[in-house]
This record gives structure tokens, sequence and C-alpha cells, in this order.
């Protein structure tokens, strides 16, 4: 046999490139299309693992072939190495602000102006939302995603296009073949409110300081210098405007954004095309009502005439285009002053300096106290008692101090101090970090309320009746000194608490006996109130140890190879289950009955029939209670939450349905009615 001929069916190099290359180009649109499905549509069609395999694949081939590497790969939204300094980036177009009105006649007078400029009795416009983020200029070439930049000055900002890059709603290359060669958007980038609190988290954990709020923690990821850190960031992006294009533009602003969805760019999804401009004040007023139910931050919504070339007419003015307005919502930050400073001790010992403030309306709430959160805080603000202040309300946060106003001349007191005992009982206070802690445990009034309201909280143990007034009562008679006394209360007691008589310290008692019968461990778990176990951590270590027993015995180590477990957790689960009075509590509350079921193995929770599905409820249900409802879907494997966004499968609606119901039909969620929500139980109930 010739030499040779041992090679002849073996591919040359050219053709091995060659196949390797068309895998590459093939990888990165599959990748491409599935992030578009899992960001923007929110419907992934294949699982994380599958992605991985393609992602890693890419990986390797690129890896290979270096010089195949484009700006438009799916790899590159991991970031680059580091910059020196943003460049500048003058802009194609200048990136004018929108004038801003509040006042509903304002409004009316907008759409006469609008109706006299342009000789019309009738306008279309289509409303968005004000996205309370920051705008950027996103530059497409022939389909590719090539510069971006910050507002700047309006004419000119910074090229943050390798952080941009790292935005996975951001496509590095447009859909379908029908783009333009060349697109100039507009846009938004913005942080949604739970990845924001998720990040503050983790940064005050690492031991920095926490963002002001979801725009300042935009803007402070979109700048870096540092790619990897944007990439880190959980920002996503809404393309509101095109500012330029070639080829024939669409002819309304609202075929427009439809335009854009085509090309596989998130637009806004809650919008409307308003005939009359009553219709733009209803979703105007919607909007508002909705607004702290949403998972982002807005500030209001935009106005803009829907028609492109009366947009062309209308023009603009210096700083402003004439067609556009912001409908402004009531500002949530007012001007008071701080009365006093109190202190406030938490379920678990934790003391939290409290703002109590002349009372004022942030938008449309009156608000009395703020949170100064610790010590560090109040030190870093320095706010002292007399202040002038900044509040502020924003989306589902609890309200706080922005910022103090300082007035000149004013005589301050001096700057305010942790208090070395309790307020409430009078022992040492501990200090960990910025936080400061009563070492009184169980023999603090306050933990002990607070630790047996918890215990017998909706999500714990769920002893119905057994409310903050009579929890306060139970402890101030010393009826209750620790958890396991709730399980030694009898009749002859309660009924010398003010307020009870026969029937309600029966019902009490009833429910109390009730609640001792096969408590999941998860709920269990939680209901001990250890320090940063909340119900997901207690659900996770459930899945993980399957009994109390296993995790109780477990070391540091065990608890911080768990993924979502890192080191604090770990030190306050150890710390908790060697304390002697822990321990001892934990087996009189099984002496007495308590009878905590083990939890299933992890592939348990994946069969189920609504793994992977998740409810909203609103409305009143006849045949369940809110909380029966949800823990029969939870023990079928779905989550329950309280808001409706595009991953919720169904919206369950019951009497008097609220807002829900209008957000699920806005974006195109299954809703059920009592009914159809029964019948989907009992077929999924059934073998
Ligand atoms: S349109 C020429 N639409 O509001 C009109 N702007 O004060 C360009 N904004 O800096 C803007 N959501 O960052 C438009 N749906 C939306 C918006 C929006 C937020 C911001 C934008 C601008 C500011 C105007």
């Amino acid at each position: 046999m010739r030499q040779d001929s041992l090679f002849h069916d073996l591919p040359s190099p050219s053709k091995i490139r060659q196949a390797d290359e068309d895998r590459l180009a093939e990888l990165k649109n599959q990748i491409r299309h599935h992030d578009y499905l899992y960001y923007v549509k929110d419907h992934p069609e294949i699982s994380d693992g599958e992605y991985d395999r393609l992602f890693r694949e890419l990986l390797d081939l690129e890896l290979k072939y270096p010089d195949l590497i484009t700006a438009d790969s799916p790899t590159q939204r991991v970031g680059a190495p580091p910059l020196d300094e943003l460049g500048k980036a003058p802009h194609e177009r200048p990136m004018l602000s929108l004038d801003s009105l509040m006042d509903p006649e304002e409004v009316l007078a907008f759409d006469q102006r609008m109706k006299r400029e342009l000789g019309t009795a009738q306008i279309d416009y289509t409303v968005e939302p004000k996205f309370d983020g920051l705008s950027v200029e996103l530059v497409y070439d022939r389909g590719t995603f090539v510069r971006g930049a910050t507002r700047g000055d309006g004419t000119t900002g910074e090229d943050v296009t390798r952080n941009l890059r790292t935005i996975r709603t951001l496509p590095l290359q447009l859909q379908t073949d029908t783009y333009p060669d060349h697109l100039v958007m507009r846009g938004e980038v913005y942080m949604r409110l739970s990845d924001f609190h998720a990040l503050n988290r983790r940064m005050t954990e690492r031991g920095d300081d926490a963002f002001a709020n979801p725009r300042n923690a935009a803007a402070g990821s979109l700048r870096q210098l540092d790619s990897h850190i944007t990439a880190s960031r959980p920002l996503v992006v809404t393309c509101y405007e095109v500012m330029a294009m070639t080829g024939p533009p669409p002819s309304t602003h609202w075929d427009e954004l439809e335009q854009l969805a085509t090309w596989g760019l998130p637009v806004p999804t809650l919008r409307r095309r308003c005939e009359t401009i009553d219709q733009v004040l209803a979703f105007h007023r919607e909007t508002q009502e909705q607004r702290d139910h949403l998972p982002y931050e807005i500030d209001g919504v935009v106005v803009k005439v829907n028609r492109v070339d009366w947009q062309d007419r209308l023009g603009m003015k210096s700083r402003s285009p004439r067609w556009a307005i912001a409908f402004k919502f009531p500002p949530r930050k007012e001007i008071t002053e701080i009365q006093d400073i109190a202190i406030s001790v938490g379920r678990t010992g934790t003391l939290t300096p409290l703002a109590l403030l002349r009372p004022v309306e942030v938008g449309g709430v009156t608000i009395s106290r703020a949170t100064l959160h610790n010590a560090d805080e109040v030190a870093r603000k320095d706010i002292r008692v007399g202040d002038t202040v900044r509040v502020e309300r924003a989306g589902d946060v609890i309200p706080a101090i922005a910022e103090r106003i300082p007035i000149s001349g004013q005589v301050r007191p001096e700057p305010f101090l942790m208090p070395q005992h309790c307020p409430i009982c009078g022992s040492a206070v501990a200090r960990e970090g910025a936080y400061y802690y009563c070492t009184g445990q169980a023999t603090c009034p306050a933990q002990l309320k607070g630790a047996i309201e918890h215990f017998a909280s909706k999500t714990a143990l769920n002893i119905d009746g057994l409310g903050k007034k009579t929890v306060a009562q139970l402890v101030d008679q010393e009826l209750v000194k620790d958890l396991s006394d709730l399980y030694r209360l009898n009749q002859e007691q309660l009924l010398k608490l003010e307020g009870f008589a026969e029937r309600s310290s029966t019902l009490l008692l009833e429910a109390i006996a009730r609640s001792k019968a096969s408590v999941p461990l998860e709920r269990f778990l939680m209901g001990l109130g250890i320090r940063q176990v909340g119900q997901h951590i207690a659900k996770v270590l459930a899945r993980e140890f399957g009994s109390l027993d296993a995790i109780m015995t477990a070391d540091r180590d065990r608890f911080q190879n768990i993924r979502e477990i890192g080191p604090e957790i770990s030190e306050s689960l150890v710390s908790y289950f060697q304390e002697q009075s822990n321990r001892r509590v934990i087996s009189q509350l099984q002496q007495l009955g308590v009878s905590i079921m083990q939890a299933g193995s992890p592939q348990d929770q994946t069969t189920l029939p609504f793994s992977g599905k998740s409810f909203v409820f609103t409305g009143g249900l006849s045949s369940f209670s809110r909380d029966e409802a949800k823990a029969l879907v939870e023990r079928l494997g779905a989550t329950v939450t309280s808001s409706v966004s595009k991953k919720t499968t169904y919206v369950v609606a019951g009497s008097e349905a609220g807002s829900k119901l209008d957000q699920a039909g806005r974006l195109g969620v299954r809703i059920l009615n009592e009914d159809e929500f029964k019948n989907l139980v009992n077929a999924s109930e059934k073998p």
C-alpha cells in the first residue's frame, strides 16, 4: 500500500477550516436566536445546559481561530480589557430632551396646540412609559451593533460600546435581513428593581457602598472602564426612538416600534395607541396606579404624536421636540425635617435607627418615619435631629432619606450615636460591622415578640389569629417566654387577656394545635428566624439536606458548598444551631407535637406537575383562601409571585380582580377564572 493512500480520505486543512467556519457562523446564529428568546421574549426554547454547550463550542472554536472573533459574537458580551478613560462620542443627531408636564390641564393644552398647528381635529398619540434610567444612542451598521454612547451634553457623549455589548437584551446582530444599512436609535438603559436590590445586597455584603437608586446603579454600571464589571451587573435596555435610518422610515411611531421589534430589538411593551387625549390621560392614570407593581422604575409617561410626517412638520425647539412631552408622575421626593431619631429592635435583635419626620406627602402617601438603615449610613449622610432632609420613595422601597439639605447658619446638635444598651430590655449592645444588635435574645421582649410573630406568620407555621397585638399581650403577661410556650397555652390563660372570650380563645388554641401537623421542613426552618435565612434559603436548605437533623449537624464547609449559601449565612446557621437554648427550644417543639416533614429529593421538585410554572393570584376566590390556593400550587411545584411579568404562566383572577388582570392582558399572560383554575389543579393531581 502506498504511503499517501492512507491519507486519501482525510479532509484537507482548508476544508477543516471551512467546516469550522461554517459551524462557527451557525453557532453564532443559534446562540443569538436563543438569547433573543430568553432575554427579550422571556420564552426560552432550550435548557440552560443545552445553551451552555452551544456557548462552549463557540468559545472553543474562537480559541482555535482567534482571527474569526467578530464584534457581534455572543462571546463578546462577557467584557473586554479595561480602558484608561471612556472615549468621546459625537452623536449623529442631537439627543434632545423632553418638555415635562405634570398637570392634566397642561396636557389638554398641549393637545390643543398640536391640533392648531397641524390644522386637524384628531391626532393619534403613542404613549409609553418614561423609563427612569439613562439614555443611550445605539448605532447598527448592516445589522451589526457597532457603537453606543451616553447622552452627555446632547451633542457629544461617552463611548460605552464595549459596555453595551454586555447587555443581554441588546442584540449584537439584528434579525431578518430587512434591516436598514444604517440605523441610529435611542433607548434607555436601566435596572429592574429586584436586580437592583440584589445588587445592593451583594455590594453591602462585600463592604462596598450601596447605590442610592436603580438609576444611579444603571449609570454607575454602564460608565465603567472595565466592561467585565458591566457584564456582571444586571442591566437591561429598551429602544424607544429611531433617530436616523437609511431607507424608507415607517410612517408612524407605533409602526416604528413594531418594526424595531421584528428586528429583535427590545421595545416598550407597556405602550398604547390613543385616538383621543382623554385616552392619554387614562393611560397616565392607570400606569401611575401600576407604578408600584412594575418590575422597574418609571417616572411618568411619554406622549408622542404618532404620525412621523406630522412630527417632521411640528419640528423642534432648541432642546426638545415640539411633538412629544413627558407627562410626569408627582415626585416621590419631598423636603421635611427630622424631629427625632428613634431606635427599633427587630426580631433578630438588630438595632435600626429610624428618623421620625414632620409628616409629609410623598407621591400620594403620607410619610412620618424613614429608615436610616444603620449607624454608618447616619454618619455618612451626617444626619442629626433638627436637620432638613429630602425623603424619597422609590418603587416598592420603604421611604429613605435621600440627602441632608445643609442650611447655613443653623446650629446643629452633636452627631447621632447608637445606644450602648438596648432601649427595650437594657441588655448590652454588640457591634458587627455597620450593624448593632441587642445581646438579650429571647430575654428581650422586642426580639421575642418579633420571633413569635415571624414563627406564626403565613409563610412559616401559619397560625391564624396570632397577630401583633395578641403576641404583645402574651409576651408582656409572660405567658410565652420562648416559641415552645405557644404549645403550652391553655384556655384559662387566654381568657385573662384583653379582648379574648370563650370563642376567640378556642379558635386560637385550635389554630395553634393545627399548626403542629405536617410542617414542611422549609417552613419550620424559615419560622425559626435564623439571621439571613428567609424563604429562599430555607427552601434551598430543605432541598439540599432533606431533614432537620442533617441541617443541625452540618458544619460550615458543608453549608458553604451550596451555591446559594455564602460565608455569612453559613456562619449564622452554625452559630444558631450551636446555641444550647435554640437546640432546647427545637427539641421541646418536637416533644410538644410539632411534626416536621422531611423534604423530597431534588428530583421530586422538577417532576412535579407545575414545576417551572408561576402563578399570580388576584381578586378573591370562593373555594379557597389566597394562602390555601398558594399552598396548593406550590405543593404541585409552582412558584407564586405577587406581580405579573412576562415570565408569569397563569394569572388566576377571582372576584374583583385588580390591575394585575390588565397587566396580564397587556403581556398576553394566560388568565384563568376560578373554575378553570380548579380544572387545571384537578387534572394535574390525577395520577
Ligand atoms: S423619547 C426626542 N421616550 O426621558 C425624544 N424618552 O427628558 C427623545 N426617556 O433623556 C426621547 N423614557 O432618556 C423618550 N419612552 C421614552 C422615554 C424617554 C425615558 C428619557 C430620555 C430623555 C428623558 C427626557
